[in-house]
């Protein structure tokens, strides 16, 4: 089916409210990269916001790569959406539970490839991510994005490459689509996520292969002093991959230019691409 004659229920739950969960997910030469653990945090979500989703995680795999293959696409994105159903109001004993589910396979191009090798500006937005007590920042729910979504607006009004948002308490959380880490002596640092992070599957995998390098990663509380002060910087997630941070505020970061850690990480990254679930 096209993306043009793929229609939504106008009282679907996600269109109405944002009471959905989405996951973004890469294909790298017919291969879905780490659709498990994309799958896996989408059902936590759906437990966490109570979604009767009765589908078998083996069922919707076994669709997304059958999707796939007939998509045609070699390399892309794929957009998952599972939502509560369907119906007006905000109870949800008063809606059809039947979550509606969404797989649509796309190209996508977050930042200008030269951001790769040049890295990117960040600037601090005045948007907080929101507290855990009112929604977990780990589950990723469609609603909470409208935060993000003003955030990177501001960080584009400010001619920057993304924007950072801190937590309540003033700690560094996370840029509007992306995990943060910083190197300082070596040691690599990135918020814990009780910081209020989206627990980055991309953020996962460079811990992993950082410690596989042997290098120190910490887990930890840190503000943007900590990133200023900072020899090297980088994001992470599944559309902006791994890429180098440059500056926070105009103040450069280290020398200004991609550290060798970072760059030694981004091509482990790229190694690891070459895994996942092929179609
Ligand atoms: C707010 C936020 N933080 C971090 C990430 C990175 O997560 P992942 O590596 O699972 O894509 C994303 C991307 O989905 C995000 O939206």
């Amino acid at each position: 089916m096209s993306l043009e004659s793929a229609n939504v229920p106008a009282a679907d739950h996600a269109h109405l409210y944002g009471d959905g969960l989405f996951e973004g997910i890469r294909i790298y030469s017919r291969k879905v990269f780490k659709l498990d653990e994309h799958l896996r945090r989408l059902y936590d979500g759906c437990r966490f916001l109570d979604f009767q989703m009765s589908m078998p995680v083996a069922e919707l795999k076994a669709k997304i790569l059958e999707i796939c293959a007939e998509s045609g696409v070699d390399s892309g994105y794929i957009r998952l959406n599972v939502t509560r159903g369907t119906g007006l109001g905000l109870d949800p004993s008063h809606i059809d539970p039947e979550p509606n589910l969404m797989i649509m396979v796309t190209s996508l191009a977050l930042y200008p490839p030269e951001a790769y090798e040049t890295g990117l500006t960040v600037v601090s937005t005045s948007y907080r991510v929101i507290q855990s007590d009112s929604l977990d920042p780990r589950v990723k729910c469609i609603g909470r994005y409208a935060a993000n979504i003003l955030a990177k607006r501001e960080a584009n009004q400010l001619g920057a490459g993304e924007g950072l948002m801190l937590n309540q308490q003033g700690n560094v959380a996370e840029c509007t689509g992306d995990n943060i880490f910083i190197i300082r002596d070596g040691e690599i640092r990135t918020p814990h996520p009780s910081c209020g992070i989206l627990q980055g599957i991309t953020r996962d995998t460079v811990i992993r292969l950082a410690r596989e390098a042997g290098l120190k990663v910490t887990e930890d509380t840190f503000t943007s002093y900590d990133i200023m002060s900072s020899d090297e910087a980088f994001l992470t997630g599944t559309a902006a991959e791994v890429i180098p941070m440059i500056s926070l505020d105009g103040r450069p970061i280290g020398d200004g230019k991609p550290g060798p850690i970072s760059k030694q990480l981004i091509a482990k990254f790229r190694e690891e691409t070459k895994t996942g679930s092929a179609f």
